[in-house]
């Protein structure tokens, strides 16, 4: 194996040994099997490729210092997938057949877990597509579950500096009673050419807008979105947002250090009112918001002071890395110790 400098990784794609798959044929979940190929095979008239019939996952795996592997939450990961499936009519796997697949593709790949000082985490990619050849727009019969892994790096350059965002309000991700709460590859194909365009203008990502009335406050193109105000840590309520693994966790260790947590609507104007701001996510972890800039109207909203992340985000993101890297006891037991 080639070494690998752990400490410059990016999010981007690695090649690692083994990926695992399962198949849905005749009404039934097959066999988990092992393979070594990064390629599928599959029918030119698959449903996955002509009527977005996909869902996928992201979760993580770390390296403590003791040298043991942890992986986040995944039995959330598998519930999700199991929502996504139901929002897009795709066969449904079950819990514990896809938390067996997460503990056996990372077992195969264990030296692709990076040390615990590089700060790296071995991101897992859970797919679910639709495989049988349908002209017609209906569900497909059959289905490919598959999982591979890849050594990451910061989503972000820019890891935990805080960095800027954009309304952008000429494009939506999703539509109000849409796909937003699924996990599926339209979601993110209805993202690119406004992600493309924030990036370009030097922004890290869009902070979409609730797409009925433009009002309130979604989530940012990757991650969910949350602020800081006082004693409160406030988080969109809304029904096209994509559910946070991270959200949820940073909600509870919110509420655990005697904060209060609001989950409710947030009106744009209201961005003004915070101390902080952050997209959260598995692959954003936290990053904090410098600012955002209401690019159509050109009022700024600006966050704590510039160049640093305020002082409950590093709260936050501290708790949360001690425990996925096991530098603290995991009293929610949210992390399964790979054996
Ligand atoms: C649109 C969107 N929102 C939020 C998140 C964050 O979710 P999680 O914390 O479960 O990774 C993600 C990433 O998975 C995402 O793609």
């Amino acid at each position: 194996m080639k070494e690998i400098d752990w400490s410059s990784l990016s999010f981007g794609y690695m090649p690692t040994d083994y990926n695992v798959r399962i198949n849905y044929r005749d009404g039934k979940w097959g066999e988990l099997e092992v393979s070594d190929s990064e390629q599928i095979n599959m029918h030119i008239a698959a449903t996955c490729l002509h009527y977005g019939q996909e869902t996928f996952e992201g979760l993580k795996a770390f390296r403590g210092r003791d040298g043991k592997i942890r992986i986040f939450r995944m039995e959330e990961n598998a519930k999700r997938m199991q929502s996504s499936c139901a929002g897009i009519l795709m066969a449904q796997l079950p819990i514990e057949r896809f938390t067996e697949a997460v503990l056996k593709v990372v077992q195969l790949n264990k030296h692709f877990v990076p040390p615990y000082e590089s700060g790296a985490s071995l991101y897992i990619r859970p797919l679910l597509i639709g495989m049988s050849a349908q002209v017609g727009v209906s569900p497909s019969k059959e289905y490919l579950f598959l999982i591979f892994v890849t050594p990451v790096g910061p989503y972000f350059k820019t890891g935990f500096k805080p960095t800027p965002y954009a309304i952008m309000r000429q494009y939506d991700r999703v539509a109000p009673l849409g796909t937003g709460r699924f996990k599926v590859g339209g979601n993110y194909a209805a993202s690119l050419v406004a992600g493309e365009k924030a990036h370009s203008l030097g922004y890290s990502a869009v902070v979409y807008l609730d797409a009925k009335e433009k009002k309130y406050i979604d989530e940012s193109g990757p991650a969910n979105f949350f602020a800081i105000r006082g004693n409160s840590y406030i988080t969109p309520k809304s029904d096209s947002i994509l559910p946070s693994v991270t959200n949820k966790s940073l909600m509870t260790l919110a509420k655990d250090l005697g904060m209060t947590v609001e989950c409710r609507s947030i009106e744009v104007d209201e961005l003004s009112t915070f101390e902080e701001a952050g997209a959260c996510g598995t692959a954003a972890v936290i990053s904090p918001m410098e600012r955002i800039d209401d690019v159509d109207t050109d009022k700024s909203y600006v966050f704590g002071k510039k160049g640093e992340a305020g002082p409950v985000c590093v709260k936050l993101y501290n708790k949360l890395r001690a425990i996925q890297y096991g530098d603290e006891p995991d009293i929610y037991h949210w992390v399964t110790i790979v054996e």
